[in-house]
């Protein structure tokens, strides 16, 4: 009978490329033990006041282009991406790591729980040119559980102390680590005191992405976990007063720049960012607003119109197809056209433009297979409907843009539109007691 040993063995054989030898993997090893580079001046990063956050099947390359339509400046995360495969593997190494030029600042999260590992990653990011990496300590699926990182990872500080360590000795570049309050029943303010005194001493990591609630590893699935534990905001404020030297984003139910985000960039919490995710995957027209508003960008009055947007995405997915296509890849139409898919959100007829680009998309003989036709016909079917919608800047249209500043005291709250949603209700108007 086959034992567990080998068992694993065989698995990993299978879903590696067969060159891939435990002795290029020592000789990487004794390369970064040779070189430790925590003693190099480190890259500085820009202040990180809005970050679209890291989702699984969602912050792609393709949809990272299309959010820097949208942004020029807020900060984008890969999804997670494991620590094997980032080292392992070969033929899928440009889908995973490559993204076009345009999308910096840009941050590649990791999943793994091995010190060198989780460094060799890091530097394999590094070359690729990332700005940043990132440690995920947050992610409660099952995948993550057994595989013991992620979320589990709170449960073992000196070992997330370890792996960033090990990754920070590797790389020039920012080590962070974004993560829960709390897992299971280490819940009290207390463990996740612990967690970011041991991380940041011993782990010698000073920036942090809290995802404002616990996360229970069994009893709650990964969308119930980003729903069911309360959001306590007082919480990561509480942290920003214990550790002031330490940078801090705040994540989670963020869905209003004007009502929520801003008035929590104030001088008084001093956080480093707000994070948001399901608002970029539900409501991706909103980030139009991001540049103006939050980093009081003087050009937005040439900002993109939505057709714009769509004509350059449209080009885009066509490199990317004829790209692969060329490498002998095929790049399926459903991927490429993901991102946009909800570009109407809670405006009229929205649901008809993505019903209609989703139907496009999966018929591959019609545009003769053109994924650029696909969505240019689609936007001119939607045109019939919402002409305007096409058009607007956003709606805005300033002479001189409001600082950050100015914004938080003139702000009021501001509720949107209901929309239509693709991927699981991001709370619009969660607040902490909740
Ligand atoms: C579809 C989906 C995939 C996610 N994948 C990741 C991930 O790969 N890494 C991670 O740290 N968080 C992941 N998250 C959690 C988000 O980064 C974020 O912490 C969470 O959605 C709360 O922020 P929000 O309320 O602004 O969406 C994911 C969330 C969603 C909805």
């Amino acid at each position: 009978m086959e034992s567990l040993e080998d068992h694993l063995k065989n698995k990993e054989n299978q879903e590696t490329d067969p060159d891939q030898n435990s002795k290029e993997l020592e000789m990487l090893l004794s390369s970064l033990k040779l070189a430790p580079k925590s003693s190099l001046p480190r890259k500085v990063t820009p202040r990180e006041l809005f970050s679209i956050a890291p989702m699984v099947d969602v912050t792609d390359r393709h949809f990272r282009y299309f959010m820097r339509l949208l942004t020029k400046k807020a900060f984008l995360y890969t999804e997670m991406l494991n620590e094997h495969a980032i080292i392992h593997s070969k033929k899928g190494k440009h889908a995973m790591l490559s993204y076009s030029p345009n999308q910096h600042p840009l941050i590649c999260q990791i999943g793994g729980n091995d010190p060198d590992k989780m460094a060799m990653a890091a530097q394999i990011c590094e070359e690729w040119g990332y700005d940043e990496v990132n440690v995920n300590c947050g992610c409660p699926s099952n995948k993550t559980r057994d595989g013991c990182f992620g979320a589990v990872l709170m449960f073992d500080a000196e070992l997330v102390a370890r792996i960033t360590r090990a990754m920070l000795d590797a790389v020039n570049i920012p080590v962070t680590v974004k993560c829960r309050l709390g897992v299971d029943d280490l819940d009290k303010y207390e463990d996740v005191h612990h967690f970011i005194s041991t991380v940041s001493i011993k782990g010698g990591i000073d920036k942090f992405i809290i995802h404002a609630r616990k996360c229970l590893l069994s009893g709650l699935n990964p969308h119930e976990n980003r729903t069911i534990p309360p959001l306590k905001y007082d919480w990561v404020l509480r942290l920003k007063k214990d550790f002031p030297h330490l940078r801090m984003v705040i994540n989670g139910g963020f869905n209003d720049i004007e009502g929520q985000i801003l008035p929590m960039l104030n001088d008084e919490n001093k956080l480093e960012g707000v994070m948001s995710g399901r608002l970029a995957y539900n409501f991706p027209w909103e980030l139009a607003k991001i540049d103006r508003l939050i980093y009081g960008d003087t050009e937005c009055e040439d900002s993109m119109t939505r057709e714009d947007i769509m004509r350059d995405y449209a080009e885009y997915a066509q490199q990317q197809q004829d790209y692969d296509k060329g490498q002998g890849w095929y790049l399926p139409n459903s991927v490429l056209v993901r991102p946009i898919l909800n570009l109407f959100s809670g405006e009229y007829e929205g649901g008809s433009f993505r019903k209609t680009l989703v139907e496009n998309a999966s018929n591959k003989t019609l545009y003769g297979g053109k994924i650029r036709d696909c969505i240019l016909d689609t936007m001119e079917y939607y045109r019939g409907f919402n002409p305007e919608g096409l058009q607007t800047r956003n709606g805005v249209k300033v002479v001189r843009p409001q600082s950050m500043y100015e914004k938080i005291h003139s702000t009021s709250a501001k509720t949107s539109a209901s929309p239509e949603r693709q991927i699981e209700s991001s709370s619009k108007g969660e607040s902490p007691s909740e």
